[in-house]
Order: structure tokens, then sequence, then C-alpha cells
């Protein structure tokens, strides 16, 4: 098995095993959405269904970013594609980097094969790797080579910075990023992995022509104690890894800060999302949807039947709360009110 399957499997395993969570808050229960005794529409009425990157989608809800590159991975991403295309949601892909030196695990990542129905399919690599010679070639076939609808970018120098064998030259990738959106014929979308993106950040990546951002907040899963948990035990990185695990800008700043920059653009909540009223101030806050990893990895590690129940049951919570609050659609939830105290 080479490093990066070992690692796939490696992330697997810890998330699934260890406490991986951030220890802060992602922002989101500071808001109330206001509540309507009167909300004069049918519940069965309300309808959840969004276009999302020019897609139908039954609900504002992608799974994550996680996983594919080892046999596991391959099997966690055909439960989950299942489930997703069972429930007319989206899916993303976990970084298909292992892809490259390796053809024959694009089995890993094909879940149009098991699942032909999913409505979304995003592809993903980290940008650091552009440094390392990748190109308009290499970005193409990992898009076409598992018929994804379009390409995210992760940034994520605090992974990086504390994996054993993290690739820390983001020198250049601002740059190198804006030449390759402008010219890949699909659309690229940005994303952090759990530690936020800042106002800086937001204004920054706004110079270039992605389709949308994903905000993958501080609240949820903590790439840096992930990794601090690979890392030899009191090591430097292991202790770094607990001591940063909060380190960065909460998802509902995050998110915040690319509605503001993004305007227009696709704007995905992320980052400790678990329940249909996270969704919903997500949305209220300004995403036109949101990603949930980790969760739906546990329900998937259980079984394709537990993975469907958790993503049907998280529809009806949304479905519930937008009938009390009179939205009758996800538009209408963006414009219920919030309320701080
Ligand atoms: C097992 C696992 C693997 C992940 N791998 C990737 C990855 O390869 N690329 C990426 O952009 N994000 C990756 N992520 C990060 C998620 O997409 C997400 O940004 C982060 O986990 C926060 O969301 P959560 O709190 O819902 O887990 C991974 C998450 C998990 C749980």
């Amino acid at each position: 098995m080479s490093q990066l399957q070992q690692r796939k499997d490696d992330h697997l395993r810890i998330c699934l095993e260890e406490e991986v969570g951030s220890d802060i808050s992602t922002g989101l229960g500071g808001y109330r959405l206001e509540y309507d005794a009167l909300p004069e529409i049918d519940l069965v009425d309300v309808d959840l269904r969004v276009e999302l990157l020019g897609r139908s989608l039954q609900a504002p809800i992608l799974i994550g970013s996680m996983t594919g590159g080892s046999e596991r991975a391959g099997e966690m991403n055909k439960r989950i594609a299942r489930a997703a295309a069972k429930v007319g949601l989206g899916m993303a892909l976990g970084s298909q980097r292992a892809m490259i030196p390796h053809p024959e695990l694009r089995e890993t990542y094909a879940v149009r094969d098991a699942a032909p129905d999913l409505p979304l399919l995003i592809g993903n690599i980290g940008a650091v790797q552009l440094r390392h010679g990748l190109g308009h070639k290499e970005l193409a076939s990992l898009v076409n080579d598992v018929q994804a609808d379009a390409l995210y970018f992760h940034l994520n120098p605090l992974q990086e910075a504390i994996q054993p064998e993290g690739d820390t030259e983001f020198r250049g990738l601002k740059a190198m990023m804006a030449e390759y959106v402008e010219a890949l014929p699909f659309p690229c979308l940005a994303k952090e992995v759990g530690a936020g993106i800042s106002e800086k950040t937001a204004k920054k990546l706004a110079g270039i022509p992605f389709a949308g951002i994903e905000a993958s907040g501080v609240g949820g899963t903590s790439w840096a104690r992930v990794e601090g948990y690979r890392a030899p035990s009191q090591s430097v990185s292991a202790q770094l890894g607990e001591r940063l695990r909060g380190f960065g800008t909460p998802t509902a700043h995050s998110i915040q800060h690319c509605r503001q920059h993004f305007s227009e653009r696709c704007v995905i909540g992320s980052g400790g999302i678990r329940t249909g009223l996270d969704i919903a101030v997500a949305i209220a806050l300004g995403a036109d949807a949101v990603a949930i990893a980790r969760p739906v990895l546990e329900a998937a590690h259980q079984s394709e039947e537990a993975c469907e129940q958790y993503l049907t049951n998280l529809l009806h919570e949304l479905r519930v709360i937008c009938f009390c609050t009179g939205a009758a659609n996800i538009q209408e939830l963006r414009n219920v009110r919030l309320l701080t105290h």
C-alpha cells in the first residue's frame, strides 16, 4: 500500500475512532430563526429543492469532500453516493491526488458507476499540488475520469503544517489558481477543510473566477487534530494538533465573509453542520447550500441504509423548521429574520 493510500485509511480510522472535534462552537448557535406560530402554509407544501451549479437537488445539502484512494475509502464512497442519489443530494469526493500516480485507483472515486443518478458530483484536489507540477491536463482528467460536474481546490495550510509529511509551499498559489480556474472548462470552487475562510482570505479568493466557495469553518472536524493523531505521540506535531484544534474562523463568520465577497456566486456553508437547525441558520446567514462531512461518514460506516436514513431525517428536520418559520421554500428561508438575543 502506498503512503497516499495508507494516509487515506489513517484519516478514515481516526475520524471514526478518535475525538476529532475542534471544541470551539461554529457560532451558528448564537442565532435564532424567528419562529412563526401562524405560518399560513402546509407542512407538506414546503419545497426544499434548489438549483446548485446548474443541477437540481432535493434539498440544499451536499455530502462534504472526504475520501477515495483506498479499498475501504472506495466502499465508503459507494455507500455514500447511493444514499445521496436516493435522497437526491449532491456529493463531493475527497482529494483525488492519489489517482495521478495510481490511475488504477480511479475505481475508488468513480461513484457514478455505482450511483448513475447522483445529481451533482464535485471532484477535489489540494491547491498546493499546483506547486508540484499538476497542470491543466491532469486537472481536466481528474474531473472527466469520474464524470464530475465541478472541481474543488482545497486550501489547508494548517493541516499541511501539522501533517508529518505535509506540503507547505503555498507561495504563488493565488496566481496559479487564477490561471487554471480561468482556463478549465468546468466550474471550480475553493474550500477550506475546517479552519475557515477569514475576511482576508475571502477577499483574495474573490479575485479568482471561482464559481463558488465552501466556508468549512471551525466548529466541526479539526484537521489539525486529525493530523496530530497521526504524528508520533508526544511529538511537537501531536501537541500542536491539540493546541491548534480550534484555530481559524468559526463557520458562522466564515459563511458571512464568503457571502460578502462572493456576492452572486455560490456559497456553501460547512464545518460542524450537524442538524437541520444548523442548515437553516447557515442558509439564513447567506449560504446557498451546506456540506456535511464526518457525520455522513459515521452513518455510512454503519451501512448504506443508515446513511440514507440519516440524510432523510435531516431533510425532515429542515422541512419542519421551514414550516415553523413560514418559509415555503429555500429562497424564503434565506429571508427569515435571525435574532441574536
Ligand atoms: C474522513 C474525512 C476526510 C476528508 N478529506 C478531505 C479531502 O480529501 N479534501 C477536502 O477538501 N476536505 C476533506 N475533508 C474535510 C471536509 O470536507 C470538511 O471540510 C471538514 O471535515 C469539516 O466538515 P465536518 O465538520 O462536517 O466534518 C475530510 C473530512 C473527513 C471527515
